[in-house]
């Protein structure tokens, strides 16, 4: 497989901790789009369970199977050869015991071509990351919004304030001895994410936790405008494209009814 530039591995994304570099992750879950990332250098794509929400209508996470995020990260890794891929291990396929994580964990490796898993969750989950580790599988830690537990949290909110400060520094503490090599921190405060970045030699990767995270991560339909009903505080648009898409739409749909397309620039003779 050839590249212009050295593939992200784990060892690449501490360097960049290390340097004080910022890293770049986007949740993206098709060929055409990764292609596209791919092309501007992300150095990580995360095939998050939002596609559940996101792309296919849903209220929550929690029905994403294996299936769908199997089928899902094989098209990005097809659209992105060269990128780190994450895949994000979808609810009730690593909570029942270690042993079944450690299955779908690597179905979802050997089936997909990514280079990583991502699980969510504290404490209760780390005999199952130290499993899928010892399996030999790069695993990405989720602390702060955990979306498979929305309603035990009680809903989209931000976590981590007052005594859960401590709470998440030392649950981040122990992810990392238990050889996750990334973490994402979803909203949490600024200075509570500051803390925890400063406590772990792993990189941090924020969305909706401030400038303290060594990296960044946003989904791709929500940085683009084609989410339009999500509209979180942290959330900044980079471009409009569902009023772009509503004007192309729209004009076509006009010069169908008027026939003037297609005119003999787009007619064979
Ligand atoms: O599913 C997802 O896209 C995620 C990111 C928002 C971190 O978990």
């Amino acid at each position: 497989m050839s590249s212009e530039r050295p593939r992200t591995t784990v060892a690449t994304l501490r360097r960049k901790k290390d340097r004080s570099e910022k890293i770049v992750m986007l949740s993206a879950y098709d060929a055409l789009f990764a292609a596209i990332i791919e092309s501007v250098g992300v150095d990580i794509i995360l095939v998050g369970d939002s596609v559940n929400t996101v792309l296919c209508g849903e209220e929550s996470t929690h029905s994403a199977t294996m299936d769908q995020m199997v089928y899902h990260t094989r098209i990005v890794r097809r659209g992105a050869p060269n990128t780190f891929v994450v895949f994000d291990m979808p609810f009730m396929s690593y909570q029942v015991t270690a042993e079944e994580a450690v299955q779908n964990a690597g179905r979802g490796i050997k089936e997909t071509g990514a280079n990583a898993v991502k699980i969510e969750g504290g404490s209760p989950r780390i005999a199952t990351v130290q499993a899928i580790v010892d399996a030999g599988i790069a695993v990405m830690a989720h602390l702060g919004f955990t979306p498979q537990s929305v309603d035990q949290l009680g809903g989209y909110r931000v976590q981590g304030r007052g005594d859960g400060a401590n709470k998440l520094v030392e649950d981040a503490k122990r992810l990392e001895d238990a050889g996750a090599f990334a973490l994402v921190l979803e909203l949490v405060p600024t200075d509570v994410a500051g803390q925890v970045t400063d406590a772990l030699s792993i990189p941090t990767i924020g969305i909706g936790s401030g400038i303290n995270c060594d990296g960044q991560v946003l989904v791709l339909h929500d940085l683009l405008g084609l989410n339009e009903e999500f509209q979180p505080r942290f959330l900044k648009r980079y471009a409009s494209l569902a009023d772009d898409v509503r004007a192309a739409l729209t004009e076509f749909a006009n010069e169908v009814r008027s026939g003037t397309f297609p005119d003999d620039a787009h007619s064979y003779e």
